[in-house]
């Protein structure tokens, strides 16, 4: 598991005062100090936030907090499937310090966001939370300089998912992968595709691109390392399969639920997607791919390649006014029994290192051990309260080098620039 790369600042002047200004003021000062104060013994009826609940898995679980608590019951308020969506729904009801947001499901790249802002109640002191069996990974993406600030909830590690009747044998590299496209071809099927809509989950899918071609979106010093021919290779690898139809051209819409059903309705041989997705194609009634789902970990250059890490963790908001029962609420999400639950309900990646080696779970949920590799060789996408325009410089280069209407050099360099200027009020 790979450490976390914080963004670090670039100090050039020009752009200072720029991204300063972008940043909205604001920040975690003496008002969200205060507010973090409040509410702390309160306790009654509290709302959960999330996006769609693909899986199923919200509504019994808060059918069972309710049962258990009459007088603190939960609402679940779902958002729609969209991530980008989703992130400003959360900015919109913190700037409005909505009281009725208590819980929330943070994506791990907004955890710097969210907390510099000062929108995130921190779990220390009375509010403490222990997380000495989670996953490591899970912890640093739900921590800011330090303070955890939100409980990790899933994890997340892309999957290749394949057709285990038309590939014999998986492959371990991009390069195999695209020599099976033959496959696809005879099969008058698409060969391969991930989410290359403009939104988060292309930064996502460039970030493994780059990463599984021996490239970073960061160095180790946490700077932007885009003008590298790892980088270029990475992106390129993207680039070309969609110009050669290798990646289907409607892939350029797709987020995850387009990708997902693509696969399911059998016109994909191989798909990037999370591990939510196992349980659906074989579960639901329409899926054509039930029987033959292969999974395996996302190709590389040399063998496996490196997926960027996911996941979600339940942060409380400095504005509830019943903090004591949303804590309660944490511990009962981040509990083993629902950390099970998530696992064989909704094949979502557990934040308890314990239950990937749990062999009732493995025999039932055969797709653990590609997970745990996954997750284990997961790397972080930057950590930054500027992300949401170091993920915009990515998405935005990345759409159009992949639509060809930009070379993968120029889109490289404008995306280490714009990462630089949007790194530079730190
Ligand atoms: C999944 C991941 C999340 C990522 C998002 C992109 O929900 O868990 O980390 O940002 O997909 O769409």
């Amino acid at each position: 598991m790979k450490t976390p790369k914080f963004l670090l600042p670039v100090a050039t002047a020009g752009v200072l005062a720029l991204t300063l200004s972008a940043c909205g003021g604001g920040g975690g000062g003496t008002t969200a100090g205060s507010d973090a104060e409040q509410g702390l013994d309160g306790r009654g009826p509290i709302t959960y936030v999330q996006g769609k609940d693909n899986s199923n898995v919200v509504r019994p679980l808060i059918e069972k907090w309710n049962a258990a608590h009459p007088d603190e019951k939960v609402t679940f308020k779902e958002q729609t499937d969209q991530a980008d969506q989703q992130h400003d729904d959360l900015v919109q009801n913190f700037q409005a310090k909505n009281a009725n947001y208590d819980v929330v499901s943070v994506d791990v790249v907004w955890t710097a966001e969210f907390a510099a802002k000062g929108w995130l109640q921190p779990l220390k002191d009375k509010m403490a939370l222990d997380t000495s069996a989670m996953l490591k990974p899970t912890v640093e993406s739900a921590s800011y300089k330090g303070t955890l600030y939100a409980a990790p909830q899933n994890s997340d590690g892309g999957i290749l998912y394949y057709r285990k009747d038309l590939v014999p044998t998986a492959p371990k590299t991009w390069d195999e992968m695209m020599g099976m496209c033959t496959i696809a071809e005879e099969n008058g099927i698409g060969c391969f595709a991930g989410q290359y809509a403009k939104y988060e989950g292309l930064t996502v899918n460039t970030s493994e691109a780059i990463n599984s071609a021996g490239g970073a979106v960061l160095d180790a010093e946490g700077k932007p390392n885009l003008n590298t021919p790892e980088a270029k290779e990475g992106l390129e690898n993207l680039a070309s399969a969609y110009a050669d139809g290798s990646i289907p051209k409607e892939a350029i819409t797709f987020q995850e639920e387009q990708g997902r059903q693509a696969f399911q309705d059998g016109k994909l041989l191989f798909h990037r997607n999370w591990p939510y997705v196992y349980n659906l194609a074989v579960t639901e009634g329409s899926s054509k791919v039930k029987d033959v789902l292969g999974m395996t970990a996302l190709p590389g250059k040399d063998g496996p390649g490196a997926s960027t890490l996911g996941g979600h963790s339940a942060g409380m908001s400095v504005y509830s006014k019943n903090k004591a029962t949303a804590l309660d609420f944490l511990k009962f999400l981040t509990s083993e029994e629902t950390q099970k639950f998530y696992a064989t309900q909704g094949s979502l990646a557990p934040v308890l290192g314990a239950l990937y080696d749990d062999q009732e779970l493995v025999t039932k949920l055969p797709y653990l051990p590609v997970l745990k590799t996954s997750i284990e060789n997961a790397e972080p996408r930057p950590v930054t309260p500027f992300y949401p325009a170091v993920t915009k410089a990515i998405q935005e280069n990345a759409y159009s080098a992949i639509k060809g209407e930009k070379s993968v050099d120029a889109a490289l360099s404008d995306m280490q620039k714009s990462i630089e200027s949007a790194s530079a009020g730190q």
